[in-house]
């Protein structure tokens, strides 16, 4: 029996895997740890945990963990990989219609006693049906959106690091962004994707152009998506992580054509239980002597 803290509550049944094992909510005399993507691990708080073996994430991004500071102590390191691909693709879909059909904007008109009554040349938003889309990103969750895509007749364009080989595939990222309709971002927040979408890689957009953020906040330059948005150099925006959160620039909630959500890509009944039941049943593997699939760094189980 070895003792586990997990860091904030799970979803009912999700625990089952650890049966056996005592789980604690705080302390730092534990062997295992379940935490979720706002818990930071850096080299020193992982050294406040000496007897740490594993450390799994309710979550698929591990940007919170530093994986190689946990390699060099042993601890394994698991995420979430797959149970959320389908989810999250929903929301990002959902972000695309819902930002190119303005959805957020008219919908507080509506409720500000703004609408007046049907108007042809009201609230006119770019249609999603036909357009090109741009995935930035062509993981699980990338591909998931554009499978969604083929459903709406949309051209659908790739860009990810190494070349996919497959139809659609853009090699350099400014191309894509000067050619899509809609862009979503599909990426890992690393050293290389972080500010992605800068000053300079917004301005090759369209004006007429749809930006959708699903991935992690620090892809984007907030302040220079929010002055897009206000000069009309791009048409609208869906966002669902911030560069801060749960702080949000203060120029993108005053920005307009934008849909803002609050980080809720996997937040499903569904999807949130077994995201949280496969990090438990990463850890009882770890404790049990076992290789789990979804382990980061393999290598410190060998
Ligand atoms: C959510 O953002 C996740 O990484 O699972």
């Amino acid at each position: 029996m070895a003792r586990v803290l997990i860091t904030t509550e799970l979803p009912p049944g999700s625990t089952d895997p650890l049966s056996g094992h005592e789980v604690v909510g705080a302390g730092t005399d534990v062997e295992a740890i379940v935490c979720q993507l706002t818990d930071r691990f850096d080299a020193e708080t992982l050294d406040r945990y000496r007897e740490l073996r594993t450390l799994a994430t309710v979550s698929v991004g591990f940007d919170h963990i530093d994986v190689d500071a946990a390699t060099t102590r042993g601890v394994a390191v698991c995420n979430t990989p797959g149970v959320l691909d389908e989810t999250t693709a929903d929301l990002a879909f959902g972000l695309i219609i819902a930002a190119s059909r303005l959805f957020w904007t008219v919908e507080a008109d509506l409720r500000a006693g703004l609408w007046t009554g049907f108007g042809l040349l009201d609230r006119l938003g770019r249609d999603v049906h036909g357009a090109t889309l741009g995935v930035v990103g062509y993981g699980r969750i990338g591909r998931a959106v554009a499978r969604r895509a083929a459903g709406f007749d949309m051209a659908v364009l790739h860009h990810s690091r190494t070349p996919t080989g497959e139809p659609g595939f853009v090699a350099e990222l400014e191309e894509l962004l000067a050619t899509a309709d809609v862009v979503s971002l599909h990426v890992p927040l690393t050293a290389s994707t972080r500010r992605l979408i800068d000053r300079r890689r917004l301005a090759l957009m369209k004006a007429t152009a749809v930006l959708v953020n699903t991935s992690r906040g620090p892809v984007v330059d907030e302040e220079a998506l929010a002055e897009a948005l206000e000069e009309g150099r791009l048409f609208a925006a869906g966002l669902d992580v911030y560069e801060r959160e749960p702080a949000v620039h203060t120029r993108l909630l005053a920005a307009p054509r934008t849909v803002l959500l609050p980080h809720v890509g996997s937040a499903t009944v569904a999807t949130r239980t077994a995201m949280a039941r496969l990090a438990c049943e990463s850890v009882r593997a770890v404790l049990a002597g076992e290789v789990p699939a979804t382990c980061l760094n393999p290598a410190v189980l060998a």
